[in-house]
């Protein structure tokens, strides 16, 4: 039997690491869509051709090389405003939203286009003040050269990009549940994911 999670939200909201800590406590496979648009992004700058490397990706390449890096970010943020883009990667998602076992997935249009009827929604928030600043520590930690005023104008535009585009834009779903962690710790808000999910478990 499947059992959907769907979260979605803004960058760096702590959308990860909640589907992450929901996944193990309840054994549900997980993926981050992000994922996808960030390889999709990556073969672009290569000189690839979006529509076409979105229609040939393959699972393993989503675990080659780091695809957490902000040039891969911008670039995943611009291929998908493309339609054709998107509509490639709708069929593996589904596929994996209703895997037997239950399944977490998390990114901008879970709750709204790929799983409209996933039995939970969560849209997590956080102020972009906040999101910029966990983004900018995660970053530094790997050694990135970035400052904090470049994080947070990475982060608007990203935001920005995602919400007005007019194919699958980032919103919460009529039926989400918002979670807003700005003033809460990762452990608080995983806990409020974890209780909420608890009473929608058949
Ligand atoms: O979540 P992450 O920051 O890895 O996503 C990178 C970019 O991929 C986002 O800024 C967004 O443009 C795009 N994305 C999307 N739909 C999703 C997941 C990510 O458009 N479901």
């Amino acid at each position: 039997m499947s059992f959907t999670v769907a979260i979605d939200g803004p960058a760096a909201a702590g959308k990860g690491t909640i589907s992450k800590g929901v996944a193990t406590h309840f054994g549900f496979a997980h993926l981050d869509t992000g994922l996808l648009y960030r390889a999709v992004g990556r073969r672009v700058l290569e000189g690839q051709e979006a529509v076409a490397t979105a229609q040939a990706l393959t699972a393993e390449e989503l675990g080659q090389g780091d695809l957490r890096t902000a040039e891969i970010a911008q670039a995943a943020s611009k291929v998908a405003v493309i339609p054709g883009v998107r509509a490639a990667l709708v069929d593996f998602q589904r596929a994996f939203a209703r895997r037997a076992g239950g399944a977490v997935l998390d990114g901008r249009d879970i709750g709204t286009v790929i799983c409209p009827r996933a039995e939970v929604k969560l849209f997590v928030t956080a102020s972009a003040e906040v999101r910029a600043e966990r983004r900018y520590l995660e970053l530094s930690a790997k050694g990135a050269d970035a400052t904090r005023e470049q994080v947070l104008a990475d982060v608007r535009e990203r935001d920005a990009r995602d919400a007005d585009r007019s194919t699958a834009p980032m919103k919460p779903a009529e039926d989400a549940v918002l979670l807003d962690t700005s003033d809460l710790s990762i452990e608080q808000a995983l806990a409020q994911a974890i209780a909420l999910i608890q009473t929608k478990l058949p």
